[in-house]
C-alpha cells in the first residue's frame, strides 16, 4: 500500500532522511519509533505531500507521490493524517470539523456528509459532543474528533504523528482504544508513537529510525522483545524507563 524506495530528504545542506526502504501492506499497522530529530515526522509528511523529497520514491497503492505531479493533491487526499496537537478548527464545532474535508475538498452532498460525520463521531464515542467547540473538549476528545475527521475523507491509510503525546495520561487510553478498533477493522496505519505497549499489542511491524536511517525493522513482538542493534536496545530502554 505504501512503499518507500531509497527515499532521501534534505533541508538545505542537512540530510534528514538518508535512504529509507520500507513497505506497509494493506491492512497493516506499522509503528515508527526513534529518538527526537531522527526524521519520523518528516517521513510521514513526505507520504502525504506536506514535504517534498529529493531522491528515491514513495508510492501509495502504486502511484508515486511526487510533489511536481499534477496528481499529487488527489493522491494525498487518499491518506489522512492525525497530528500530535489535533489541529482542529477552533471556531467550528466537532461536527463541522468532521464535515469540512468531505464538503469542501471532496465536494460531497451536505446532507450525506452530515449523516456520515454524525455516524463517525458516534463511532469514536462522541455522539453527545457533535455541537461542542474544541476548546470545551478534553485533549482525548479533541483527538477523537481529529480521528473522525481523518476517517471522513475515506482514506486508504491513516498516518498518526505522536497522537497521544500531548494528552493528559488519563485520556491516552481512550484514543488508543479508538486506534485499536481501527486496526481491528484492518485500516492501514503508520503510527509514530512512544507507546511501546500499544506497538507491541497492535502493530504488525515496527520500524526503528535513527539519524535518518532505519536501523532495524521487523515484527513488533520480535523487535521490541529482542532488538538486535544496540541503538534500538538503548532507545527502548530509555523510552520504557524514563528518568
Ligand atoms: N522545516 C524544516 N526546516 C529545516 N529543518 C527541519 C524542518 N523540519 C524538520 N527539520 C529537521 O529535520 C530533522 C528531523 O526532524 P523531524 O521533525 O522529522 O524529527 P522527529 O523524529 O519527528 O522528532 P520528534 O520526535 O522530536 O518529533 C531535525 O533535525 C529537524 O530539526
Ligand atoms: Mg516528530
Amino acid at each position: 500500500m505504501i512503499t518507500f524506495d531509497n527515499v532521501h530528504k534534505s533541508f538545505g545542506a542537512h540530510e534528514v532522511l538518508k535512504g529509507i526502504n520500507a513497505e506497509i501492506a494493506k491492512g497493516q499497522v506499522v509503528c515508527l519509533i526513534g529518538p527526537s530529530g531522527s526524521g519520523k515526522s518528516t517521513l510521514l509528511r513526505c507520504v502525504n505531500g506536506l514535504e517534498t523529497y529529493q531522491r528515491g520514491r514513495i508510492s501509495i497503492d502504486g502511484t508515486v507521490v511526487d510533489a511536481a505531479s499534477p496528481q499529487v493533491h488527489a493522491i494525498c487526499t487518499r491518506v489522512s493524517m492525525v497530528f500530535q496537537r489535533f489541529n482542529l478548527f477552533p471556531h467550528r464545532t466537532a461536527l463541522e470539523n468532521v464535515m469540512e474535508g468531505p464538503l469542501y475538498v471532496l465536494k460531497e452532498n451536505r446532507n450525506q456528509v452530515r449523516e456520515r460525520a454524525t455516524a463517525l463521531l458516534n463511532r469514536v464515542g462522541l455522539a453527545d459532543k457533535t455541537n461542542a467547540y474544541p476548546a470545551s473538549l478534553s485533549g482525548g476528545q479533541q483527538q477523537r474528533v481529529a480521528i473522525a475527521r481523518a476517517l471522513a475523507m475515506r482514506p486508504q491509510a491513516i498516518l498518526f504523528d505522536e497522537p497521544t503525546s500531548a494528552l493528559d495520561p488519563e485520556t491516552v487510553g481512550e484514543v488508543l482504544q479508538v486506534m485499536r478498533a481501527l486496526a481491528d477493522e484492518n485500516m492501514t496505519m503508520l503510527v509514530v508513537t512512544h507507546e511501546i505497549q500499544f506497538a507491541r499489542e497492535v502493530s504488525d511491524s515496527v520500524l526503528f529510525l535513527d539519524g535518518g536511517r532505519i536501523v532495524e525493522q521487523g515484527p513488533a513482538k520480535e523487535l521490541l522483545r529482542h532488538p538486535k542493534h544496540e541503538r534500538t536496545r538503548d532507545f527502548l530502554h530509555r523510552v520504557m524507563h524514563p528518568v
